[in-house]
């Protein structure tokens, strides 16, 4: 299952990352928010993170106005690694690098077409499993 939360800002780009997931078939649970009413992110961030950390979901997707917020929030919460994408090369690289098991992004810095793609190649992207990143990631948990 894949969570998926975002803020005001970003529950627009986020109807279009659902309609991506619905197309690949993909289960989800939609942790809010419901509208473009003004909410507060680390609400958000922090329900799809614990979703993640106690492995309800494998992965999680979060969205705000510049995806910063929301992961400054997520990466709170313990095993959370959380990676604020906002090009391709930088989705596949965290996946194999940093085990990253949640992907942020800012609706108001790119748009729906990019943002789909970041997302697909995120959960469609192994981590290497090599030695130096694993023992860089046990690092971050010290
Ligand atoms: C909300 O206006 C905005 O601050 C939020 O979406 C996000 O960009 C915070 O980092």
């Amino acid at each position: 299952m894949i969570a998926i939360g975002c803020d005001h800002g970003g529950y627009e780009l986020k109807q279009e990352i659902i309609k991506y997931l619905e197309e690949q078939k993909l289960e989800y649970k939609d942790f809010g928010c419901y509208d473009t009413n003004s909410v507060d992110y680390p609400e958000y961030a922090k329900k799809v993170a614990h979703a993640v950390a106690d492995g309800q979901a494998e992965k999680g997707i979060l969205i705000c106005g510049t995806g910063i917020g929301i992961s400054i929030a997520a990466n709170k919460v313990k095993g959370i690694r959380a990676a604020l994408c906002h090009d391709c090369f930088s989705a596949q690289a965290t996946r194999e690098h940093n085990d990253a098991n949640i992907v942020a992004m800012g609706a108001r810095v790119i748009g729906p077409g990019l943002a789909v793609k970041i997302v697909d190649i995120f959960l469609n992207t192994p981590f290497s499993n090599d030695e130096r990143h694993i023992r860089r990631i046990a690092q971050i948990e010290e």
